[in-house]
């Protein structure tokens, strides 16, 4: 079954104004893609492709000017408030700018526990040894757990997000470059936590990147993204390099080699 689908959304901002013309930038036009149960889907592009924007829509921050968002076969706009709870508790998100969307004030515990709180599937008891294994499984020390977010460094605090997104056992994650700022090995062994988790649970990904790297292995299906546009949609990577996309291939022939050659 189908968990999300995007149904030919379009969404257009309009910049400008009072002084200078107003104009409108199509950020996204006609994007389809599907998300199913279990399933993994990677969206990649370059920098302002139209990926962040998809995200927001998919979690109904904002929504298309055309076309539909739907969860579980329910389009996103017609929700009551009680789909909306339970969109809550389901669809979690992992954003790149990981000091932005925690609070400063509050201990580690309580970011990590915030989507447990808003749960009524957890009792009060259950919260402190849950958060303590979450740390534990993202590579943190459970001891810091009493610890304010400016005493991490950006990579833990993209941990404790993802501890925090993991919490309450949600059907759909959508990772916005959530990986991006991490070491390769914390990212792999991040990437691995994601997968095990997926084989456990069927929860589903939408993974976000302009990195093919990440999304290559991972990802069942791979739509790539420019100017707003969905240009292809790939099953398999490996042979990204001569895709018939150019925008793809200009992605896979951007990486680095592992060993660089300096020049002299
Ligand atoms: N609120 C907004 N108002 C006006 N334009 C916007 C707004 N949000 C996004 N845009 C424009 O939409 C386009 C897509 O932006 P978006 O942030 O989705 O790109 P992106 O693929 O996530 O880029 P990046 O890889 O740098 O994060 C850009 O041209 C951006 O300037
Ligand atoms: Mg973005």
């Amino acid at each position: 079954m189908n968990l999300l689908e995007i149904d030919k959304a379009t969404r257009r901002y309009y910049r400008g104004g009072w002084f200078s013309r107003r104009e409108e930038v199509k950020a996204l036009t006609d994007i389809s893609l599907t998300v199913r149960e279990g399933g993994s889907v990677g969206v990649i592009g370059r920098s302002g492709a139209g990926k962040s924007t998809l995200g927001r829509l998919i979690l109904g921050l904002e929504h298309p000017n055309e076309g539909a968002i739907r969860y579980r076969g329910k389009d996103l706009r017609q929700f009551s408030r009680q789909d909306w709870r339970q969109f809550r508790g389901e669809v979690q998100v992992v954003f790149q700018n990981s000091l932005g969307s925690v609070n400063p004030r509050w201990q580690i515990q309580d970011i990590i526990a915030e989507p447990i709180r808003n749960s009524s599937r957890w009792s009060k008891n259950d919260v402190l040894p849950r958060v303590l294994s979450l740390m534990d499984m993202v590579g943190l020390d459970p001891s810091d757990v009493d610890k304010y977010p400016h005493q991490f460094s950006g990579g833990q605090l993209q941990r404790i997000c993802i501890a925090r997104a993991l919490s309450v056992q949600p059907r759909l994650i959508v990772l916005d470059e959530a990986v991006s700022s991490l070491d390769m090995l914390i990212q792999a062994q991040i990437l691995k936590l994601l997968r095990d988790l997926q084989q456990e649970t069927g929860v589903s990904y939408l993974f976000i990147s302009h990195d093919i790297r990440i999304v290559a292995g991972f990802c069942d299906e791979v739509a790539i993204m420019d100017r707003g546009r969905i240009s292809s949609k790939v099953k398999d990577l490996s042979l990204a390099k001569k895709s018939n996309d150019p925008v793809l291939r200009q992605l896979a022939n951007s990486i680095l080699p592992a060993w660089p050659r300096l020049a002299n």
